[in-house]
């Protein structure tokens, strides 16, 4: 067909769809764990809206009131000129959940923009304490802190930053704590933690005086599908941070805010970062909302040296997403859904090893709380990924989508390139006959995929 057949045949969207290739279908509807399509079609949302950002549920009514008062307040604060009661309630209950010393919130609207800040901080921390010669942040391979060019740039998703490759700036990369696939072929426990110990050799090799900030998910979300660290391997960072004076950037975007049964994913290795960004759960997914969460003694160079950081977005600290932002922290802590999620999870996890036992395709199941990731493999003894052109992890998740329940499909999981898995997310809520409906939807849908596609 000749381009201009083509472009009059074509039919171009009002939307500019994340997948310009597929069919979207409409959602009108939410109510705790489900969500309804414009035909009545229910599905469980085990991604808690594209990735861990329902952890209360859709349509919660303490919220919606809440959001509906403060618009009969005031909607919008120019925060360039002035502050607002919501932002500064919910900075002060950040600050409170938050591991030691994190005490300052920059606000931001999602997670992208809270990793441009927290690097953005970093920099400047280093620029304020007179050692303007640091700026490197260093990242690992098969890691995500969002689609914005620098977000990008101190990522490790092979596949979101190839296109975008010239426009990044070079950040040093080491590989992933990936115990399932270990980079230097050793089996924990019967390894020296190399994976946290590259970090030293990095900074030697960048030069120690060139390197400002390690940033890393304490377990990674989209990329590998909640691959959780050893437990001596956040207290090894935290100690090579120190001994070359990088702030450590930590990245609770998907797990903050109880997602791995406690507040803070990094307080299961008891470790406190300089800076904690943090975003979708933090509004329940009812509005855009996210936070940077930074350490008191970057704010004291800060504040000694009258330095602001330039960085101010226009709907930063909005009083209804701060609203919202306080409305969930109080939901979640009154109905202990932190304690609520860590118990599902467990149930979860257990469920999805029985069906692991029974594939022959499920590898891997792992995660904390409710993240849990589920990786599969056409051969379970050697692992060895299905080819790349099948799509397995697309497979799943439209077999589960089609039996009504929701899952995020991640590819590029062995090595950035080939590899697949479905990331599990629900609302914290989400009782054990859902997990059981669940696990059921997932085991029919395995079986299919297995049948269609045998190892
Ligand atoms: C760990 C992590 N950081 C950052 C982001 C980016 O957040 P957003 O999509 O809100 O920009 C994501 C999104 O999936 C994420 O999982």
């Amino acid at each position: 067909m000749s381009d201009l057949r083509l472009a009059a045949v074509m039919k171009i969207p009002y939307m500019f769809y994340n997948d310009l290739f597929r069919e979207h279908i409409r959602i009108v509807k939410g109510e705790g764990v489900y969500i309804f399509d414009e035909n009545g079609k229910k599905y469980l949302d085990a991604t808690g809206g594209s990735n861990a950002s329902v952890p209360i549920g859709h349509r919660v009514e303490q919220i919606i009131n809440d959001i509906l008062g403060q618009t009969k307040k005031v909607s919008f604060v120019p925060m360039h000129l002035f502050s607002n009661e919501p932002a500064e309630r919910l900075a002060k209950e950040i600050a409170k959940l938050s591991p030691d010393g994190l005490k300052t919130t920059w606000f931001v609207n999602s997670g992208s923009e809270a990793t441009e800040n927290a690097v953005k901080i970093a920099r400047q921390f280093q620029l304020e304490k007179g050692t303007p010669s640091k700026y490197k942040v260093i990242t690992r391979w098969q890691s995500y802190f969002g689609n914005t060019l620098g977000a990008l740039a101190v990522g490790g998703h092979t596949f979101r930053r190839s296109k975008y490759i010239p426009l990044l700036k070079d950040m040093p990369h080491i590989p992933p704590a990936y115990c399932y696939r270990c980079w230097f072929n050793k089996e924990y426990p019967n390894c020296d933690i190399d994976c946290a110990q590259f970090l030293e050799r990095v900074i030697k090799q960048e030069g120690k005086d060139h390197v400002a900030a390690f940033i890393a998910e304490p377990i990674v979300g989209a990329t590998t599908g909640a691959t959780v660290p050893p437990i001596e391997y956040y207290p090894i960072i935290r100690e090579i941070c120190d001994k070359y004076d990088l702030t450590l950037i930590i990245d609770e975007v998907q797990t903050g805010v109880g997602r791995t049964g406690k507040w803070f994913c990094i307080e299961h290795w008891k470790v406190s970062p300089d800076i904690m960004t943090t975003a979708k759960g933090l509004s329940g997914g009812y509005t855009p909302l996210g936070a940077v969460i930074v350490k008191e003694a970057i704010m004291e160079q800060f504040i000694r040296n009258k330095s602001n950081l330039v960085g101010l977005h226009t709907f930063s600290a909005n009083p209804i997403s701060c609203t919202v932002g306080s409305s969930v922290l109080k939901y979640i802590a009154s109905n202990n859904l932190v304690e609520k999620c860590r118990d599902a999870g467990e149930y979860l996890t257990k469920l999805l090893k029985e069906l692991q036992e029974e594939s022959s395709i499920i590898g891997d199941v792992r995660g904390l709380g409710l993240m849990i990731g589920v990786e599969f493999v056409k051969d379970k003894e050697n692992k060895e990924p299905y080819a790349p052109e099948i799509g397995i992890c697309h497979k799943v998740t439209k077999e589960a989508m089609e039996r009504g329940a929701i899952v995020y499909p991640g590819s590029g999981t062995a090595d950035g390139i080939v590899g697949d898995h479905i990331l599990l997310t629900p609302p914290f809520i989400i009782a054990q006959e859902q997990i059981d409906e669940l696990v059921s939807i997932l085991g029919e849908t395995i079986k299919i995929v297995e049948k269609k596609h045998p190892p």
